[in-house]
């Protein structure tokens, strides 16, 4: 099988672009590597990708929908999975209408460009930010959605109903996995396990938003790939899938269990909340569990002290 992964020079993309090659199946790496953080991380990524020797990288922007039909009707996978897209709820608040243009329009042109190429399946990664603050805990696939608290939430929400439209409209088969905060290996430098880590290196005050009980549904990302791969391998025409741990970390415990994988105390900055995040992220595992066979593994702690070695290993500056 060939799968395309729009992404793949990213965080969970080269995670995935690997775990594919491994299980024997080809991959065509698609990104624009774009400058929402430093692209040397991205070129690192990759070289990991290409060393398994079954992939090639594509540099493209989804949102040129004429490149990207070239490159499906030229490439013919078989499965897209389509993980581009601007991520973070923050940055969001700033850019509104360049959120909207990569992960709305840049989603339909990936849909339109799969229907074009007659792609057999396509698995999107929608995010847990589509359950906004809603208290019906934990969140299950079947909840109706609140309205978002961030641009970047509405754009998911947003791509999971034009995911719909391509299935309803034109026979697409489209998984929709919404994913809940993923760390490990790689991790984006904007996410709080890796700045976390980055300022308690550095001896830099932690910035801590609200009181600390904020949580959130860490979900370590080989649990998240596996979960990925379940729903590509999952014959559904449509169908959206939780892709979490079950279970919450609340900040400060975060912070702690960094603090002990790092044997270094933080100095924590107390700031207040920032507009746009949510007090909890929980995912109701049951639906994937029970239809994919999906269960998360890695065990929190195993997986900071794993994410703390990597961080050890790499070039720290990167993490600004
Ligand atoms: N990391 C998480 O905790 C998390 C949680 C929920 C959902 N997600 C979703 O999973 C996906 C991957 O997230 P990640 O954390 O690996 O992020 P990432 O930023 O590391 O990866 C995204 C990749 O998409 C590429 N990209 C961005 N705009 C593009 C464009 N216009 N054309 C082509 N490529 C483009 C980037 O260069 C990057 O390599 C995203 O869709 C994100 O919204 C992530």
């Amino acid at each position: 099988m060939k799968v395309l992964v729009t992404g793949a020079a990213g965080f969970i993309g080269s995670h995935l672009s690997e775990s594919i090659q491994l299980r024997g199946d080809q991959v065509c790496c698609l990104d624009s590597l774009d400058p929402f953080y430093p692209r040397e991380l991205k070129e690192k990524n990759l070289q990991e990708v290409l060393r398994h020797g079954a992939a090639e990288f594509i540099e493209a922007d989804i949102c040129d929908a004429e490149r990207l039909t070239e490159i499906f009707l030229r490439s013919r996978p078989d499965a897209v999975v389509h993980l581009a897209a601007r991520p973070g709820v923050r940055a969001s608040i700033q850019s509104p209408s360049l959120y909207c243009a990569v992960n709305i329009g840049g989603t339909i042109n990936v849909l339109e460009a799969a229907r074009m190429a007659q792609v057999h399946k396509v698995v999107f990664a929608s995010s847990s930010s589509v359950y906004g603050a809603s208290n019906r805990v934990p969140f299950r696939e079947d909840d109706p959605l609140p309205r978002p608290e961030s641009p970047y939430a509405g754009t998911k929400a947003a791509a999971e109903d034009m995911c719909h439209l391509f299935h309803s409209l034109h026979g697409l088969q489209v998984q929709c996995v919404r994913l809940f905060t993923v760390y490990g290996p790689r991790q984006r430098p904007d996410l709080a396990v890796s700045t976390f880590t980055s300022s308690i290196a550095a001896g830099r005050p932690v910035p801590l938003y609200g009181d600390g009980s904020a949580a959130r549904d860490y979900t370590h990302v080989s649990d998240t790939v596996r979960g990925i791969l379940a729903a590509l391998d999952h014959a559904s025409p449509w169908d959206v899938f939780n892709i979490g741990s079950g279970r919450t970390i609340a900040t400060i415990d975060l912070i702690r269990s960094i603090e002990e994988a790092m044997g270094r105390r933080a100095v924590i900055e107390h700031l207040p909340p920032q507009p746009g995040d949510v007090p909890l992220t929980f995912a109701d595992p049951d639906k994937s569990q029970a239809v994919l066979g999906y269960e998360a593994r890695v065990p929190f702690e195993q997986g900071i002290r794993e994410f703390v070695d990597w961080f050890r290993s790499t070039d720290a500056q990167c993490f600004g």
